[in-house]
C-alpha cells in the first residue's frame, strides 16, 4: 500500500512524539511492505512564528491532497495568558477541522491493567471499561458567531447546529455501536438547551433505522458524575462539540495518563489523527513526554487505512512496554525511559525485534 501522509508536528512536545510516531509507522511499512510518504506542514505557535499565520494556506493544500494527517500538539503559553492576543495557535487546528471538514471526532477510552495504580478511580469501578466518544468537531459555540462590544463589558459566543450536522455524526456513532456493545448514550443538556433539543430529536427519530442499537440520554452534568461512578455503563458516547471537549479530558483519567489516549478525526473525505494531550510546554525538548498518544493515533490511522493487522501489531507492541514496566515520566517519575527510547522499543516490537538491551 502506497499512502501520503501530511504530518504537522505543530507546538511544544508535538515534534517529538510524532517523531516517534513515525518511526512507528516506518517499523509497520518495513515490516508490512507498504510505503508511507510523508510531507510536512506548519501550524499553531510554530506557524505564526515563521509565517505570521495560525494555518498557511499551504497546509491545508497539503492536507487536502494527502490521504491522511499526523498532527501533535498545539498551543503555547504566551498566547493563552495574553487576552488580547488576535491571533491564537488553537485558530489553526480549528480552521484545519472546518476547513475538511472533520466533524467527527473518535477518542476511544481504554484502560491498562498496568496503568490501574494511577488512576484516582479504584479498580473495581474500571472493570469493563471499554468506550469511544463521538464528538461533533465543526460545529456549535465554537464555531458561532462571537461578540464582543465596544466598552468590553458583555461578550457572546453562540451555539448552533442544524440537521445535517447533528445526522452525520449521529450515523457514525450508531455504526459504530453496531460494531461494539450495540449501546448509544447521547449526551446533552435538553432540559435548557435548544440546540440539546434537537439533539435529541433527532436521534430519537434515527433510532428506527438502527433497531438493534439501544440507546440512552444524559444531561452532562450527570454523564460527568456517571463517568467515574460507573463508566463501565458506556459503549458509544455521542454528544456535541464542547461537551465533548470536556468529558473526553475526564474520561482520560481512567487510563491512568492523558499522555497515552489518541483520536481520529474524520468527516467528508479527510482524516486527521492526534493524540488528545495538548503542547505540555514545560516538557517540551526533553525527551520525557509519553509518545504512546501519539504511536496510538497512527495505529487509529492505520486501521482507517484497512490495515486491521497492522494497527493490532502497534497495540499489542504498545500494550508489551506497559505490560513490562517500560513507561515514560509521566507513568512512573521514579524509573523512567525516554520519549525515544520508547518510541525505538515499540517499532522494535513491531518488526520482531526482541529487545536485548535499552538504554
Ligand atoms: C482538543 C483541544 C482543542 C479543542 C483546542 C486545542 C482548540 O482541547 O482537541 O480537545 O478544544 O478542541
Ligand atoms: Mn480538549
Amino acid at each position: 500500500m502506497d499512502k501520503k501522509i501530511a504530518v504537522i508536528t505543530g507546538d511544544g512536545i508535538g515534534p517529538e512524539v510524532t517523531r516517534q510516531a513515525i518511526h512507528v509507522l516506518n517499523a509497520v511499512a518495513a515490516q508490512f511492505h507498504h510505503h508511507f510518504h510523508y510531507e510536512y506542514g506548519l501550524m499553531g505557535a510554530d506557524a505564526i512564528d515563521k509565517t505570521g499565520n495560525p494555518l498557511p494556506d499551504s497546509t491545508i493544500e497539503l492536507c487536502l491532497n494527502s490521504d491522511a494527517i499526523l498532527f501533535g500538539a498545539i498551543g503555547h503559553p504566551k498566547y493563552d495568558n495574553d487576552p488580547n492576543a488576535k491571533v491564537r495557535p488553537e485558530q489553526g487546528l480549528l480552521k484545519l477541522r472546518k476547513s475538511l471538514q472533520l466533524f467527527a471526532n473518535i477518542r476511544p477510552v481504554t484502560t491498562y491493567a498496568a496503568l490501574q495504580h494511577l488512576t484516582p478511580v479504584k479498580a473495581k469501578i474500571l472493570e469493563g471499561v471499554d468506550f469511544i466518544i463521538y464528538r461533533e468537531l465543526t460545529g456549535g459555540i465554537y464555531f458561532g458567531n462571537k461578540t464582543l462590544s465596544a466598552d468590553g463589558n458583555m461578550a457572546s459566543d453562540d451555539c448552533a447546529y442544524t440537521k445535517n450536522e447533528i445526522e452525520r455524526i449521529a450515523h457514525l456513532a450508531f455504526q459504530a455501536a453496531r460494531q461494539r456493545k450495540k449501546k448509544l448514550t447521547l449526551v446533552d443538556k435538553a432540559n435548557v438547551l435548544e440546540t440539546s433539543r434537537l439533539w435529541r430529536k433527532l436521534v430519537r427519530e434515527m433510532q428506527s433505522q438502527y433497531p438493534d442499537v439501544s440507546v440512552d440520554f444524559l444531561f452532562v452534568d450527570n454523564a460527568a458524575m456517571q463517568l467515574i461512578l460507573n463508566p463501565a455503563q458506556f459503549d458509544v458516547v455521542l454528544t456535541e462539540n464542547m461537551f465533548g471537549d470536556i468529558l473526553s479530558d475526564e474520561a482520560s483519567v481512567l487510563t491512568g495518563s492523558l499522555g497515552l489516549l489518541p483520536s481520529a478525526s474524520i468527516g467528508n473525505g479527510g482524516a486527521l489523527f492526534e493524540p488528545i494531550h495538548g503542547s505540555y510546554p514545560a516538557a517540551a525538548g526533553k525527551d520525557i513526554a509519553n509518545p504512546l498518544g501519539s504511536i496510538l493515533s497512527a495505529a487509529m490511522m492505520l486501521d482507517h487505512f484497512g490495515l486491521k493487522e497492522e494497527a493490532t501489531k502497534v497495540r499489542l507492541a504498545v500494550q508489551w512496554t506497559l505490560d513490562n514496566g517500560f513507561v515514560t515520566k509521566d507513568i512512573d517519575p521514579m524509573n523512567f525511559y525516554f520519549t525515544s527510547t520508547i518510541g525505538e522499543l515499540v517499532a522494535d516490537l513491531v518488526q520482531d525485534k526482541i529487545p536485548t538491551e535499552l538504554h
